[in-house]
C-alpha cells in the first residue's frame, strides 16, 4: 500500500498495522460516535458517485456500503444481480464493464465478484478505486477489517489473543482475510476448527508459518472453546460445493454445551448469514451477551464509511 493514500482495497495483506490502528480505526470511531449521538455527518463525498457491482448475493455488505456512501453524501448506483442483469449475460468481459463504469464518471466501484481474483482483474484496468467486497472463495478484506475492529472494541486489544476460526474454512473468504490481518499483530494464536475436508487451505497455513504466527488445526469446537478469547463461526458455503446436499455432522457449532465451556469474557462472532439448516449459531443464543454478531454489522458501517472517506475525500 502507498504510504500517502489508499486507492484500491483488494486483499487483507495490503494494510499495515500502524495504518489500521492510527488512521482507519480512529476514523471509524469518529463516525461511530457521530452516529451514536445523532450528530451531523460532514458530507465528504457530496460530489462523488459510487457504483456497487454485485455478481453474488449479499445483504450486509451491499447495504452497508450503500448506507456508508449515502451518509457521506455520495450518489449510489447499484446492480445487485450483475450476473443476470448486466451485460455479463451478453458475454461482456469484466474488464469492459469496469472500463464502462470508469468512462461514465463514477468515483469508485465496490465489486463482489463470482470469480476468485475478480477484484484484482477489475483493478488492472480501472482508473478509479476498486473495493473488493468478496471474490468467490478468495478474500473479503473489508469484512476482515470490520471483524478486527469489532474484536478491538470488544477486547480492547488484538495482541496476545487466542482466536478460533470455525466451520467451512476451505471455501469461506472471511476467515482467509481475517487470518491474513491477524498476522500483523503480536502473540496471536489461531485455532482452525473444521472437519478435515473443510480445513484452512495450505496457502494461508504457509503464510502464517512465514510470519511465525502460532496455529493449530482441530476438528472439535468443544475442545477449543475453553481455550480462546474469540470464537468466529462460519456457515457451510453450500453454493461452492459440488454436492449441494453434503451433510456435515461435526463439532463446529454453538450449543448449550459449548456455551457452558467458554469463559465469560469470550466473544462469539459470525460474519452472517448464519444458516438455519446447518444451525452453527442457533437463534436462541442471539441475545447471549457474548454473541457480538450485530456489533459486527454496525462495525461494518463505520469501517466502510472510514474507507470511503479515506479513499475518496
Ligand atoms: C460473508 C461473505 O459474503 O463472505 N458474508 C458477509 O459478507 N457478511 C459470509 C458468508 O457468505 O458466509
Amino acid at each position: 500500500m502507498k504510504k500517502d493514500r489508499l486507492f484500491h482495497v483488494l486483499e487483507a495483506q495490503q494494510f499495515d498495522r500502524s495504518w489500521i490502528e492510527k488512521i482507519l480505526f480512529p476514523q471509524a470511531d469518529k463516525f461511530r460516535k457521530q452516529i451514536e449521538t445523532n450528530k451531523k455527518i460532514t458530507p465528504y463525498l457530496k460530489d462523488k458517485s459510487i457504483c456497487l457491482l454485485f455478481y453474488e448475493p449479499s445483504t450486509r455488505t451491499r447495504l452497508s456500503f450503500q448506507n456508508a456512501a449515502m451518509l457521506l453524501g455520495a450518489n449510489v448506483a447499484a446492480t445487485e444481480n450483475a450476473k443476470e442483469f448486466s451485460s455479463a449475460v451478453k458475454g461482456e468481459s469484466l474488464k469492459d464493464t469496469i472500463r464502462t463504469i470508469s468512462s461514465l464518471g463514477y468515483s469508485a466501484v465496490v465489486i463482489r465478484s463470482d470469480q476468485e481474483g475478480g477484484a484484482s482483474e477489475a483493478a488492472s484496468v480501472a482508473k478509479i478505486p476498486i473495493l473488493n467486497a468478496g471474490d468467490a472463495a478468495g478474500q473479503h478484506p473489508t469484512q476482515a477489517l470490520l471483524d478486527l475492529y469489532t474484536i478491538y472494541r470488544q477486547k480492547g486489544k488484538i495482541d496476545g489473543l487466542k482466536i478460533a476460526l470455525v466451520g467451512d474454512l476451505k471455501f469461506g473468504r472471511t476467515t482467509r482475510s481475517l487470518s491474513y490481518l491477524l498476522t500483523k499483530f503480536k502473540k496471536i494464536k489461531i485455532y482452525f476448527v473444521a472437519p478435515k475436508q473443510f480445513q484452512m487451505s495450505q496457502d494461508i497455513l504457509d503464510f502464517l508459518k512465514e510470519k511465525v504466527v502460532e496455529y493449530e488445526q482441530n476438528d472439535s469446537l468443544s475442545k477449543v472453546a475453553p481455550l480462546v478469547d474469540v470464537i468466529y463461526l462460519t456457515r457451510l458455503q453450500t453454493e461452492r460445493l459440488k454436492d449441494k446436499n453434503t451433510k456435515v455432522n461435526a463439532d463446529v457449532k454453538i450449543n448449550e454445551k459449548v456455551l457452558s465451556l467458554i469463559n465469560k469474557n469470550t466473544i462469539v462472532m459470525h460474519p452472517l448469514p448464519r444458516n438455519s439448516a446447518f444451525n452453527e449459531l442457533p437463534e436462541e443464543f442471539t441475545d447471549d451477551k457474548r454473541v457480538k454478531i450485530f456489533e459486527q454489522v454496525q462495525s461494518g458501517l463505520y469501517i466502510r464509511m472510514a474507507l470511503l472517506k479515506l479513499i475518496l475525500s
